[in-house]
């Protein structure tokens, strides 16, 4: 096995931003999962399955080819053959993802290209289960989080530098809800793994956080 960190928390708390520069900084490879169940979801979206009927996903899921490329360092999810990096980042997509990812085959199929990947590099893996679940013997877990209110503003501030017009409120009632089903699913729910560091951003500026998660990496480039 290579050097794994592993990264969970809920979303908007960071784990994107500070995996990348992490990545980078201690030459380790950037896996980002919820790119991977956001593909998943886009592929339900424009097959215009309906998201409450399991079955089709199910059903549909067996028919994805989701496979991992990258290209100048940056993670290229492909989707069937097509690289869907430009339609991943919606609020849309990113509410389906949240619905579709409870689903075990959903699941099952995406852990086994992150545990692929693991395995063939060296890698900081963000996502919501992948200290618990996915890379439970990974050499450094971080669980990364901030108040929901702080969440709610680098969302709104990250549309708005894109020049996409969103709504604090409705974006903080998104938010806590996808929370909600996030932690309150039955399978592998998002939750801090025992051996996980907590590291709370509310309060901390991004250059803060890397800091004290290169700090406690002890990969060398
Ligand atoms: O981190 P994100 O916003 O890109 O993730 C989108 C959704 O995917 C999120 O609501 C939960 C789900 N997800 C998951 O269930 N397990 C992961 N390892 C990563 C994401």
């Amino acid at each position: 096995m290579g050097y794994n960190i592993a990264v969970d928390g809920p979303a908007g708390a960071g784990k994107s931003t500070i995996a990348r520069a992490v990545a980078k900084k201690k030459g380790l490879i950037y896996v980002d999962t919820g790119a991977m169940y956001r593909a998943m979801a886009l592929y339900m979206l424009r097959e215009q399955i309906p998201l409450d009927n399991m079955e089709r996903i199910v059903e549909k899921c067996e028919q994805a080819s989701i496979t991992i490329r990258y290209e100048n360092g940056e993670q290229v999810v492909l989707l069937n053959g097509e690289n869907v990096n430009p339609f991943l980042r919606t609020e849309e997509v990113g509410n389906a993802a949240s619905v579709i990812s409870p689903i075990p085959q959903v699941r099952e199929k995406l852990r086994k290209l992150q545990k692929e990947l693991a395995a063939m590099s060296d890698c900081i893996m963000d996502g919501r289960d992948i200290g618990t679940c996915v890379l439970p013997n990974a050499q450094l877990k971080i669980y990364l989080t901030a108040s929901s209110q702080v969440r709610a503003q680098r969302r709104y501030d990250e549309l708005a530098a894109k020049g996409q017009e969103g709504e604090l409120n409705k974006i903080l009632q998104d938010i806590e809800e996808r929370d909600y089903r996030d932690i309150h699913r039955e399978e592998s729910p998002l939750k801090q793994a025992e051996d996980a560091v907590l590291v709370d951003t509310s309060d901390m500026t991004v250059d803060q956080v890397i800091e004290v998660i290169s700090g406690l990496c002890q990969h060398d480039r």
